[in-house]
């Protein structure tokens, strides 16, 4: 978790990269680094976490919100995310289930190599989104921990 007077995509850029650079992938070596920036201003990061029993993986994105949210953070700006190759890497859908949960409908900035670029709404990557607790309820419990 760090403060920077960047702007706040270069910033979770920055932090996005280094975060890979300590991602724990021995099995798929699909190197992954996401960055979170929440509204006290302050980015919290994470490489990909994995096991040799596959199903116990965290992806980054996830590693990075949970950092976060054990940090007592329970608001959000946005979020990046890259895999450091040409492509755009865009999160899984358990991924987008957990960050439309824990932060809503966040922009989300998936930069390649060259850091290209692209941020979409969480909301275009994940429309219809499981929902057990009405938005109301989620926005309520919030609040209470702002
Ligand atoms: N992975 C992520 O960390 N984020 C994504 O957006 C896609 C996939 C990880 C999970 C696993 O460790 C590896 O990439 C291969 O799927």
């Amino acid at each position: 978790m760090k403060r920077s007077k960047l702007d706040p995509t270069s910033q979770l850029i920055t932090s996005a990269l280094k975060a890979r650079k300590h991602a724990y992938a021995p099995y798929s070596n699909h190197r992954v680094g996401a960055a979170v920036l929440a509204v006290s201003g302050k980015v919290y990061s994470s490489g990909n976490v994995e096991n040799c029993c596959y199903a116990l993986t965290i992806c980054a994105e996830r590693g990075a919100l949970y950092h976060a949210i054990a940090a007592g953070e329970h608001h959000f700006k946005a979020m990046a995310v890259t895999n450091g190759s040409d492509d755009f890497v865009v999160p899984c859908g358990v991924c987008r289930q957990v960050i439309w949960e824990l932060a809503g409908d966040l922009p989300i900035t998936m930069f390649n190599k060259n850091k290209r670029a692209r941020t979409v709404p969480l909301s275009v990557l994940y429309p219809l989104p499981y929902k057990k607790k009405s938005k109301r309820r989620l926005l309520k419990h919030r609040m209470k921990r702002a």
